[in-house]
């Protein structure tokens, strides 16, 4: 029974996080409302700006992949909180990228969650 496998884990880790995630958002004025809790207002084109000068050279001009993985469906594997984490830390072979600050890590990474 080994059919599962890695990519049944992330996708239930994945959820996990997303559930907890929703479940704690301290937003008290849109628990009612109609705006998903998952969006965060992004600025793509600083987005942009900040992957191509931190991520571009190992994940790719179009997110294609190259020395790292693609992330052209990244956020279909992690929600925005999990990347930051990536980002902040690295992940295995990947170096934590510690020359963003903590606004542009979560622009960059709300952006990146919305690539499904
Ligand atoms: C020095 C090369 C390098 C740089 C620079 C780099 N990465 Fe990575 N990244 C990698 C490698 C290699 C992996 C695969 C790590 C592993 O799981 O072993 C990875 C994995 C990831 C993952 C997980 C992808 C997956 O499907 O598992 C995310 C998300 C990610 N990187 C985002 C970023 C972002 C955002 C930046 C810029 C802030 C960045 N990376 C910069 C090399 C890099």
């Amino acid at each position: 029974m080994k059919v599962i496998g890695w990519k049944g884990f992330w996708l239930f880790s994945t959820v996990v996080v997303w559930i907890a995630g929703c479940s704690s958002d301290p937003n008290p004025s849109t628990s009612e409302g109609k705006t998903s809790g998952e969006s965060v207002q992004v600025d793509a084109a600083q987005a942009k700006e900040t992957y191509q000068s931190n991520c571009m050279s190992c994940h790719g001009d179009q997110l294609q992949g190259a020395q790292g993985p693609s992330l052209e469906k990244v956020g279909a594997k992690f929600s925005s909180k999990e990347i930051e984490t990536i980002i902040q830390r690295g992940r295995g072979s990947m170096p934590a990228q510690v020359s963003l600050n903590p606004e542009e890590r979560k622009n960059l990474a709300g952006w990146l969650a919305e690539k499904k």
